[in-house]
């Protein structure tokens, strides 16, 4: 008879960013601590802790008293600090990007040539130049490793991945459409429906970490262009952050602005679109649009009149939703929707894509 025996399979996690999506993640992983154990055979550890100043190592592993642990006992950060602690140890290593840093994003390779499995929120990595995209994917099938970034679009819903199986399946993707950004989405529901100055809305959404770090990312057009990007590469095109038509809703002089300064001056957005919502008729509203159209190789970002009872007018809270037409779909429309921003739906993202990277890496012996 042949036994199947599984054995566990110890996952040490070196998080960078400890902000909104951060710490919720590590409090979702320590509360699964257990369900990961018994269930799937998977101990999850989170070994390295980073943001942009300081670095905490635990062999061991964090428990919940981290905050207080990581203000008492973290160090200045060095650029190697990870590999060094990590050295000669061969456990699956997998780095978490929770940051929205283009430095870090340039540090993947270094991190994959030092055995990193990356698991990403940032979008950056994904939509810097082809060249550089390109060059990450080699690398990672050179060294073996994974590079999984599912919540690089929609949050927690699955678009990536539906559109690159679509792809990889031999279907041709047509166009994907929608309400790309889930933060934008809960600042236009709210402007279409309520009399309330645009910019107090930005504040309330940047207090509740529904928007990016810098919300001009997003009001710039910048986060929905990435998240295009992002498809746009995965439907197989081979396209430049500079190739998508953006729409930017931060004036000019509101542009090179430190954040303190564009806070306090933000109510310089309100009147062009109190002017774009006057305009509007009585069965519509305006909506924040992303559109892929891949036979043409397009990527458009815009803010635009709809109407009130089409599925994008219908859209409530930070509701994400996207329309992905193929050969298969061309009539009816693969739809997906639901909570498109957020830091708890962000950071359960992040966790199911270290769960793939865990159960890929599983290793199963066969005892004669
Ligand atoms: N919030 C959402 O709904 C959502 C949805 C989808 C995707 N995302 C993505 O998730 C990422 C994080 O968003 P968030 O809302 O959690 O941001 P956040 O609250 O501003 O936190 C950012 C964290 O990153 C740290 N950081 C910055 N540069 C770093 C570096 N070079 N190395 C290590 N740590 C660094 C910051 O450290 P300091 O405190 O020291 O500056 C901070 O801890 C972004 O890429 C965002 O696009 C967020």
């Amino acid at each position: 008879m042949h036994l199947i025996q599984q054995q566990m399979n110890t996952i040490h996690i070196y998080l960078f960013g400890l902000g909104n999506v951060g710490s919720t993640l590590i409090k979702q992983i320590l509360d699964s601590q257990q369900f990961f154990k018994e269930n799937q055979g998977i101990d999850l550890k989170i070994v390295g802790l980073a943001n942009s100043k300081k670095v905490l190592t635990d062999k061991d592993g964090i428990s919940k008293d981290w905050k207080e642990v990581f203000a008492e006992q973290s160090v200045t950060r060095n650029a190697d600090h990870f590999y060094r602690f990590s050295s000669g140890d061969l456990t699956i290593r997998i780095a978490v990007d929770a940051t929205a840093s283009k430095e870090l994003s340039q540090f993947y390779p270094e991190l994959i040539e030092h055995g990193f499995h990356v698991v990403t929120a940032n979008k950056i990595a994904n939509t810097l130049s082809q060249s550089f995209y390109d060059d990450l994917r080699i690398l990672l099938q050179e060294k073996e490793l994974s590079f999984e970034y599912e919540t690089n679009v929609g949050a927690g819903l699955p678009i990536v991945e539906t559109v690159r199986n679509l792809h990889k399946s031999g279907e041709q993707l047509f166009a994907v459409n929608g309400v790309f950004s889930g933060s934008l989405g809960y600042m236009f529901n709210r402007f279409s429906q309520e009399e309330v100055p645009f910019s107090e809305i930005v504040l309330d959404a940047l207090k509740n970490g529904f928007t990016e770090p810098d919300p001009r990312e997003d009001l710039s057009g910048n986060d929905v262009a990435r998240k295009l990007l992002v498809l746009a590469r995965e439907s197989g095109l081979k396209l430049e952050f500079n190739d998508i038509a953006i729409e930017n809703l931060v004036m000019p002089e509101l542009r090179p602005a430190s954040l303190n300064q564009f806070i306090d001056q933000i109510e310089k957005l309100d009147h062009s679109l109190e002017e774009k919502k006057s305009q509007l008729q009585p069965d519509e509203v305006l909506r924040h649009l992303g559109q892929l159209d891949v036979l043409n190789k397009t990527l458009t970002v815009s803010l635009q009149a709809v109407k009130k009872e089409s599925p994008a007018g219908q859209l409530q809270g930070s509701d994400g939703f996207f329309e992905i037409y193929s050969e298969s779909y061309a009539a009816h429309p693969l739809v997906i929707k639901g909570a498109g921003a957020g830091k708890a739906v962000t950071a359960r993202g992040l966790l199911s894509d270290i769960i793939k990277i865990s159960k890929a890496t599983k290793k199963v012996f066969q005892v004669i």
